[in-house]
Parts: C-alpha cells; sequence; structure tokens
C-alpha cells in the first residue's frame, strides 16, 4: 500500500485528537443541539469505526464489543445519551490515540486478510480518512452550537454596507450529455458507477450567495410573506419561527456570525452559510432564480465553470438517489438508508471540510429543514 493515504489518515486522527484533547468536562460531554452528538463521542466513534474496519473485517482478529457497540455504533446509540456515557476525557483520548497507532500499524504491515479486496486500490485507508473529515466538520458544527449557546457581546461590529465589489455573473452550461460520478475506487459507494445524465442548457451563477445578498432578502422581509416559500417551507417557517440563518445573531442592525471559535461581525462578502433546502429555496424564487439539481452542479464544477466551490455546502433541489447500477460498499449503511425521499444533495465542501472530501463527484446529504451545518446557495436558471 502507498504511505500517501496512511499519513493523511494520520493528519486526520491528530486533528480529532487536538480537537478533544484541551475540552473542558462540559464541551467534551454537553450535546449543543438535538442533531449532533457530544463532541468526546466523534473521538471515541472513529476510533470504533477503525477497530471494525481493520481488526475486525479487514484481518479478523477480532469480534466488535458488546459495550463499546452499544456506545459508539450510532444506530445502537441514542444521540441524547452518548455524551453522559462517555468514558472520562483522558481515558477516552489515551485509548483513542493507541487505538490509531495500532490502525496505523496494521495497515502498513497487513498480512493474513480475511477480506483483501479492502485494501484495492487503498480502499479502506481512504474509507476511514473519509469518514473521519466528516465528523472533524461535524464537530466543528458543535463548536458552533456551543458558541451560540453563550452569546458573547462584546464583539465590535461594522456596520453593513450595501454589497460592495461582490459580483456573481451567469455562466452558460450547454445542453448535452454529461458524465456525472467516477469510476475511481477511492470514493463512496453512492458516487458509483459513472452515469450520463441528458440536461437542458441552463446558467449557474459563477459565485455562491453572499451574506449582504442573503441580508438583502431578510430586509425586504423575505421571512415574512409566504410568496416566496414552497408550502412545506413556510409550514417550516412559521414552526421554526426562524428569521435568520442559524448561526447569526443581531443587535439591531449590528449583525454577528458565529463560527467555531466565537462571533465575528458579518461580513457582507462572505459566502453565506447556516440555512436550509427551504430558506435556500426561497431566497432563489425572491431572486428570480432556482436551486441546481446535483448534476447540472457537477457538469459546470468539471468544466470550471463555478467559482466559490469549498466556502460552503451548496444546496441542490433534488433527492439523495442511487445512480443505476449502484452497489452498496463497504456497508450497507453508509448511502442506502438515506435513499428515503427525504435527504436533499448538497455539493461542494466548505470551509470546514478536509481534503479528503473535496472533489466534484461527492455528494453530501440532509434533510430539508437542517441548518446546523455550513451550508448555502449558489443560483440556477
Ligand atoms: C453524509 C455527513 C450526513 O455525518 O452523518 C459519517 C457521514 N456517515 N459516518 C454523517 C457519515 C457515517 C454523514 N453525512
Ligand atoms: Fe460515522
Amino acid at each position: 500500500m502507498s504511505s500517501e493515504p496512511l499519513a493523511a489518515l494520520n493528519r486526520l486522527q491528530n486533528a480529532l485528537l487536538a480537537l478533544v484533547e484541551p475540552l473542558e468536562e462540559a464541551l467534551y460531554r454537553e450535546q449543543a443541539h438535538p442533531q449532533l452528538s457530544a463532541l468526546g463521542w466523534h473521538l471515541g466513534h472513529c476510533a470504533f469505526v477503525e477497530r471494525l474496519w481493520v481488526r475486525g473485517e479487514l484481518l479478523g482478529l477480532e469480534e466488535p464489543q458488546a459495550d463499546l457497540q452499544e456506545l459508539y455504533l450510532p444506530e445502537h446509540s441514542a444521540k441524547t445519551t452518548r455524551g453522559e456515557r462517555l468514558p472520562p476525557a483522558a481515558k477516552l483520548c489515551t485509548w483513542a490515540n493507541k487505538s490509531f497507532a495500532e490502525t496505523q500499524e496494521l495497515l502498513r504491515t497487513p498480512s493474513s486478510l480475511r477480506r483483501p479486496e479492502l485494501l484495492q486500490a487503498d480502499f479502506l485507508p481512504n474509507f476511514l480518512l473519509q469518514h473521519h473529515a466528516q465528523h472533524l466538520e461535524t464537530m466543528r458544527l458543535a463548536l458552533i452550537q456551543w458558541r451560540l449557546r453563550r452569546p458573547c457581546t462584546g464583539t465590535r461590529s461594522e456596520r453593513l454596507g450595501r454589497k460592495a465589489w461582490r459580483r456573481s455573473e451567469w455562466r452558460r452550461l450547454p445542453a448535452g450529455r454529461y458524465r456525472i460520478g467516477t469510476d475511481s475506487r477511492k470514493v463512496f459507494d453512492n458516487e458509483r458507477p459513472p452515469r450520463v445524465a441528458e440536461l437542458a442548457a441552463c446558467r449557474l451563477a459563477s459565485r455562491v450567495v453572499s451574506n449582504g445578498d442573503y441580508l438583502e432578502f431578510i430586509r425586504d422581509g423575505g421571512y415574512c410573506s409566504p410568496r416566496w416559500w414552497c408550502r412545506e417551507g413556510w409550514r417550516w417557517r412559521e414552526r421554526a419561527q426562524c428569521t435568520h440563518p442559524d448561526n447569526w445573531r443581531h443587535h439591531g442592525d449590528d449583525w454577528y456570525s458565529y463560527g467555531p471559535h466565537g462571533a465575528q461581525p458579518l461580513s457582507a462578502n462572505g459566502p453565506l452559510a447556516g440555512v436550509n433546502l427551504y430558506e435556500a429555496r426561497a431566497y432563489a424564487t425572491w431572486a428570480g432564480a432556482r436551486l441546481p439539481h446535483e448534476y447540472e452542479w457537477e457538469a459546470a464544477a468539471r468544466l470550471g465553470l463555478l467559482d466559490d466551490i469549498g466556502l460552503a455546502w451548496e444546496w441542490c433541489d433534488n433527492r439523495f438517489h442511487p445512480y443505476p447500477g449502484f452497489r452498496a460498499y463497504p456497508y450497507a449503511r453508509y448511502s442506502t438508508p438515506w435513499f428515503d425521499g427525504r435527504h436533499y444533495v448538497l455539493r461542494g465542501s466548505s470551509v470546514h471540510s478536509s481534503g479528503a472530501i473535496r472533489r466534484p463527484s461527492f455528494r453530501n446529504f440532509y434533510t430539508a429543514e437542517q441548518r446546523h451545518i455550513c451550508a448555502g446557495i449558489r443560483l440556477a436558471k
């Protein structure tokens, strides 16, 4: 096996540890948001997933331990109880550290494999790397939620001007047959096999929607009029009583956005994040446009038509679905349960994403009302 995916996995393992090690007890154990797990849990889960795949499936060295499985396998473990069931932080960090080192060692010199196909094209280290990358991003989202629960008032703020230099232009994607997905073996099952999509001509915005753009929607009463919203979207709006993106706060006209390190004055030119699919749709309708389909997004991204990729996940207005010929790999639960008609696709990646998951074929997926994620908008027509 080449050493590169192992080095990248090592960097991610260290990043997970470095995030958890300095945490105070409450931050380690508390659930900062109903959709998120306690921060410490992610570290244990990642170490457990490595054991499951490397020691268990690849080498057949051990069966998963029942107590670990009950805590760290999501389908066995209620989110609300994960924090209180964690071992003390120091103990978990020591165990994870040792476990990560063992994984490195076992993958460096693998022998007598039970499932050799898992090492084809370095699949397993890449799978673990990309799995951990997503949990690291989720941990950063949990830090944001933690900050939001302790609002700080001390930050100095600037007045938000009108959008200054930030201009988006329309880029034309010609009608045609486009190859979507990939036959690379280093990716998740839902990106394969590659397929051809027949697309009508469309236009996509060169840039993503900025905070300043979105503030105009808010100031125009965007959240107060059902006119811009789809039916379920308005129902959500009435139920949730939201009037701005999830990680925004304001004192009068002074707006702030919260990141993992706390609040900052909202930057008008910065990329919008913290909206759900309903808000994204409403904004697009208000702006006289629509959201892209994920195939339009991927075709345009491959042609180099899209700027700003990697600042915020971009909502696409289509459900998460399998490509023709889809085969679940290496396990059924990664993608298949979420082909349920309730999950929508997001493309690109965000400032919180590691390089391991930044590629044109990567598909993220969430339900329409989720907005604790770093997700924003690119318009299409
Ligand atoms: C695709 C980001 C929604 O974090 O729940 C992590 C990825 N799957 N462990 C998630 C995932 C299993 C997943 N998302
Ligand atoms: Fe996971």
